[in-house]
């Protein structure tokens, strides 16, 4: 819509000779606003429309303003601006609709992008709605996604850890790539949602990773020049041995003054060499990385070290909270791997520097399907706490399986700690709950795979990640609706309506579909080991990794309860701490999560757990067989290309769902002797 508009950009144009900037801000300023330009020019010239000056009456106007706080400016010819609403945050922009002509205008560059990407969103109706004067500013000042890249393609886990799309956009050969124009493209992509920074590598830093934060600094620059022009800036993983393992120093104690001056110099050749770098992220004492236990320290004077040699740049430390024994005996009931987090980092509260963000996973043990809402997010008042999702989809299907995570993601942000009355765990990751607030944080789910996600529909995550990141009460149904709109366009750029209605029955729920096949009420880690892709009951039932199910012929489930169990439900707040605790208010979906039960045991909705299993592993397995028959029905409306792809992973999916049914009803049948109720086939 916006292609075959005329748009002014009232912003110098950079591009050519001689320009000047008048917004104050960091040198990616320059090259942003080169990009609006780039953007506005292409759009136009390819559907139609008109670069025109700011007094050829436009229909469009995009204009960068001198300060932070602004009323809007008059669109030219039009009635008075209406009172001015209150100011954007700098990193907020302004939208004016007066009589169809609109007027975007930012105190900044990436700002005024992200305004202009909202009018693209909106198609038609940035034009044609009623007039409107509304401020937009995301919720989470700090919005990141972490890449679990490595540089050297043979690592462990795989170029791309838990990546599920081909290699990594960035490296390839053992190298930074030497053209780097798809990390343009995704810095494009992520823009157009609003997300405005990215870890380059994985939080396992390996020895060869570890150098990028020295050795390897010119290629990292490189990287961060590709993501530029689009505003978003650059973080590195890094490894608290650093010291030691690049620096040659005997320790890398956090507060040792030798060490402390290694990070120090570090952190300067860094900022000097990519002047808006934004921060480190740090996996420490975490499945073998190292850490500040070594040094009889603790979380806080880990993170502070790190804190101190980026503050003088206005760098962020991104540490996470994801610590944990992995090297349990399985025959230790006394270990629970959900209390590790709280029990390592509430009681630090209080003593992280600033500049710190304790990143928090979503639930106490590992992005699973289910699981509760970790409660460290409502614990911590003191600390900037972010919450970390996981759009890579390494426990939901690995984008073989189609699972939009967006209903998920809205469930976890929506939750609310303290009960009905109480912040939103988006409010307190936004500053807007008891806390500072540290923003949000993902996994990325793209790769050098030719639709970015293997899954061409996995796209849809990343898509709703930046969305809810921005907004988090957005309804996860209207941001997928978006992503159609703007992934499947028609040749007038309208989607056809029997495209849309697929995509919200192939996607909608297929969250609860995956879950309805997979693992049943909250249970979880009943995945094969290490590669974590379809089903193995008892797979990590013996292992050190803290993920147990203990079943056996009576019952299944772990006791979390403060009664009977490991005390878990303890650490969350009233009134969680109590209708956790209880059977009787403890809700379905997390029953096993929280409670070790019969297989008799009869749930809220009415059924068996034993028959709960059944109903659901048979009713996942028609959903997915109806799927591939919606999306089959499609043959012809969309590019044959995705259309085959769609069609690969489909089978896949009805294959694995019916592997996942088979092997979990067996396995309740022969564990608990529990006939299913309607006498169908269980092997
Ligand atoms: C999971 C995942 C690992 C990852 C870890 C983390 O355990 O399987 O690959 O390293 O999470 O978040 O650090």
């Amino acid at each position: 819509a916006v292609g075959r508009r005329r748009v002014a950009v009232l912003a110098p144009d950079v591009s050519g000779p001689g320009a000047r900037i008048p917004a104050p801000g960091p040198d990616r300023s320059r090259e942003v606003l080169a990009t609006l330009h780039h953007e506005v020019a292409a759009a136009t010239a390819a559907h139609g429309g008109a670069v025109v000056g700011q007094d050829e009456a436009p229909d469009l106007l995009l204009t960068l303003l001198p300060g932070p706080a602004h009323p809007g400016p008059p669109h030219p010819g039009s009635a008075p601006t209406p009172p001015p609403s209150p100011a954007p945050a700098r990193s907020g922009f302004r939208v004016v609709r007066d009589d169809g002509r609109v007027t975007v205008s930012a105190t900044g560059p990436t700002a005024l992008l992200h305004g202009f990407f909202h009018v693209v969103r909106q198609g038609e109706d940035a034009f044609t709605g009623p007039d409107t004067d509304e401020t937009h500013a995301p919720a989470q000042a700090l919005r990141v996604l972490d890449h679990w890249d490595n540089v050297d393609v043979h690592a462990v886990m795989g170029q791309v850890e838990r990546g599920y799309a081909g290699g990594s956009i960035f490296y390839d050969d053992g190298r930074v790539r030497d053209d780097l124009s798809r990390v343009t493209a995704y810095a494009r992509l992520l823009a157009a949602v609003g997300i405005d920074r990215v870890c380059i590598n994985n939080v396992n830093v390996h020895a060869r990773e570890a150098r990028l934060l020295t050795d390897d600094l010119a290629e990292v620059a490189r990287i961060a020049a590709a993501l530029r022009p689009y505003g978003v800036r650059t973080h590195l993983a890094v490894s608290f041995a650093a010291p030691m393992t690049l620096g040659g120093l005997p320790t890398s104690d956090p507060l040792d003054d030798d060490v402390r001056a290694w990070w120090r110099a570090a952190a300067d050749r860094v900022w000097a060499t990519i002047g808006d770098f934004g921060g480190f992220v740090v996996k420490a004492d975490s499945e073998g990385q190292p850490g500040p236990f070594a040094y009889g320290c603790d979380h806080a004077d880990g993170a502070n070290l790190l804190a101190a040699a980026v503050a003088p740049h206005g760098g962020v430390v991104h540490w996470r909270a994801f610590v944990y024994d992995h090297t349990q005996d399985w025959r230790d009931r006394s270990t629970d791997r959900a209390r590790a987090a709280y029990d390592h980092f509430a009681p630090l509260d209080g003593r992280f520097a600033d500049n710190v963000v304790v990143q928090v996973k979503h639930g106490p043990l590992d992005f699973q399907t289910r699981e509760a809402v970790s409660p460290v997010l409502a614990a911590m008042p003191r600390t900037r706490l972010a919450l970390e999702l996981q759009v890579t989809q390494e426990y939901t299907g690995q984008q073989r399986h189609a699972c939009y995570l967006g209903p998920w993601w809205s469930e976890n942000l929506a939750f609310r700690p303290w009960g009905d009355d109480g912040a939103r765990v988006a409010d307190v990751v936004a500053g807007r709950g008891p806390g500072p607030g540290g923003g949000i944080a993902a996994v990325s789910n793209v790769g050098d795979d030719r639709f970015w996600t293997g899954h061409p529909l996995a796209q849809a995550n990343l898509y709703a990640f930046g969305r809810l990141a921005w907004d988090p009460a957005l309804d996860a149904a209207d941001v997928l609706d978006e992503w159609v709109s703007l992934t499947f366009p028609g040749d007038d750029g309208t989607v056809d309506v029997r495209v849309r209605e697929v995509l919200h029955a192939v996607l909608d729920d297929s969250w609860h579909t995956y879950e309805s096949y997979t693992a049943p009420l909250g249970v979880g880690f009943m995945v094969r080991p290490g590669h974590h892709y379809g089903p193995d009951v008892d797979g990590y039932e013996y292992t050190p990794w803290g993920t147990y199910h203990f079943a056996d012929r009576d019952g299944i489930g772990v006791d979390r309860t403060r009664a009977t169990g490991t005390g878990f439900t303890g650490q969350y707040p009233a009134p969680w701490r109590d209708v956790y605790e209880s059977l009787e208010t403890c809700p379905d979906e997390l029953l096993l999560f929280f409670h070790h039960v019969p297989w008799t045991h009869v749930l809220h909705s009415g059924v068996t757990v034993a028959q709960h299993v059944y109903d659901t592993h048979f009713a996942g397995v028609e959903r997915v067989r109806e799927t591939v028959a919606a999306w089959e029905s499609l043959a012809g409306l969309v590019p044959g290309d995705v259309d085959t792809r769609v069609r690969e992973r489909l089978a896949e999916q009805l294959r694995s769902a019916t592997e996942w049914r088979d092997q979990l009803n067996t396995y309740v049948w022969r564990k608990s002797g529990v006939a299913d109720a309607h006498g169908r086939t269980i092997y």
